[in-house]
């Protein structure tokens, strides 16, 4: 029997939104119809597979949105359809839905599921893959916490953000002779904070992974100031933590799969900065601005390298893969070998080894 060819493909941002994702929804939609596919968008991510919302999509839907950031199909992180938050009574009560996403995959008609999302995306591709949906998975993220792949779209641009807004804290904070803490997002990696605060001339970078000892952060100020230099920026990643403290949250939602939302860490940093070295502090978060707006140039092309290598896949009936940057190049790996692992900062990591070669302290 010939290989059916696949005719109608649904498409899907998991997980909340990130620059770039619309660059990857005209990727895939602009080759899917020149290869006589129709394409259905799923609208709000799982949430719209698992309550059966959905809109076609036609070559004019994607025309103009290359550089447009967030999504048009809407996001939404608490629609894990395997850990489905519905309210009954005033109570939140968590579900097993997915064979709701089953049927409607098939009520839609659809030969292939293309979800475009993070760690949390892929792993609720890998579960349907396993009960039979034919699934392509595309890696989004500013956090690039991905392992299988070198990089996810929507990096580039937060960190851009990140060192932009040090650029403008730098001269504020020579001018009036303080310490910036500047927080970051990130969760468990510290991608966001290294890169970001490399490129913006961050003088103390703290990440998850190198818990930090308050004495060295202390001790860089002061080291600084004795140099002529009475400012100082800290970038710091919402996940870090002292070596004698533990993770800041700001929140607790069980209607997602991880409920712990951090947030607060520059608070701690700056109220013990200004305590211990006498300097006077201000704490900048930036939040969401870092998952805002358009994506950069990097990002639009990886985006849209990521979404025409997606629906090649789907062409060829490669499904259970995830679309991954190796290099330069754009290669697949299976779903569940790329759920198996977090990308975290290495000690020998290049980006760490060159930072601490220009004097940036981590704090250990
Ligand atoms: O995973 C992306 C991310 O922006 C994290 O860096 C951050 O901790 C989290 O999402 C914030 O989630 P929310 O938009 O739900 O507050």
């Amino acid at each position: 029997m010939a290989p059916f060819k696949v005719k109608r493909v649904g498409i899907l941002t998991g997980g909340g939104d990130c620059p770039g994702l619309n660059a990857v929804i005209r990727g895939v939609t602009k080759p899917a119809i020149e290869h006589g596919m129709t394409v259905l968008g799923i609208i709000d991510g799982f949430e719209g597979l698992v309550e059966g919302k959905s809109k076609e999509i036609y070559n004019k839907d994607v025309s103009g949105i290359l550089a447009m950031g967030g999504t048009i199909l809407g996001a939404s992180n608490k629609g894990d359809p395997f850990h489905y938050p519905v309210e009954k009574d005033g109570k939140i009560e968590i579900l097993d839905l997915g064979e709701e996403a089953i049927k409607n995959y098939k009520l839609w008609n659809l030969d292939c599921l293309i979800g475009i999302g993070g760690d949390g995306t892929m792993h609720i591709l890998n579960k349907l893959s396993l009960m039979g949906m034919n699934c392509v998975g595309v890696p989004k993220t500013i956090d690039n916490d991905l392992d299988a792949t070198d990089l996810t779209f929507g990096h580039d641009s937060a960190i851009f953000v990140v060192s932009a807004a040090l650029d403008r804290l730098h001269t504020t904070a020579s001018s009036h002779h303080r310490v910036i803490v500047v927080e970051v997002m990130g969760r468990y990696a510290g991608w966001i904070a290294l890169h970001g605060g490399l490129a913006g001339g961050a003088d103390i970078i703290l990440l998850p992974e190198i818990p930090f000892d308050w004495e060295k952060v202390y001790e860089k100020i002061r080291q600084r100031e004795m140099q002529g230099k009475k400012f100082s920026l800290v970038c710091v990643s919402e996940g870090a933590k002292p070596k004698d403290g533990s993770i800041v949250q700001k929140g607790h939602d069980i209607k997602r799969t991880d409920p712990v939302q951090l947030g607060g860490i520059a608070e701690v940093v700056a109220k013990n900065i200004e305590l211990n070295t006498g300097r006077e502090t201000r704490v900048t978060v930036l939040g969401h601005v870092q998952r805002g707006g358009t994506p950069t140039p990097y990002d639009r092309i990886l985006s849209t390298k990521f979404g025409a290598f997606a629906i090649d896949l789907v062409a060829r009936r490669k499904f259970g893969r995830m679309v991954s940057l190796r290099g330069n190049e754009v290669k697949n790996v299976k779903i569940k070998d790329a759920i198996s692992k977090q990308k975290l900062v290495q000690p020998k990591t290049q980006a760490l080894v060159a930072a601490r070669a220009v004097g940036i302290s981590f704090g250990d």
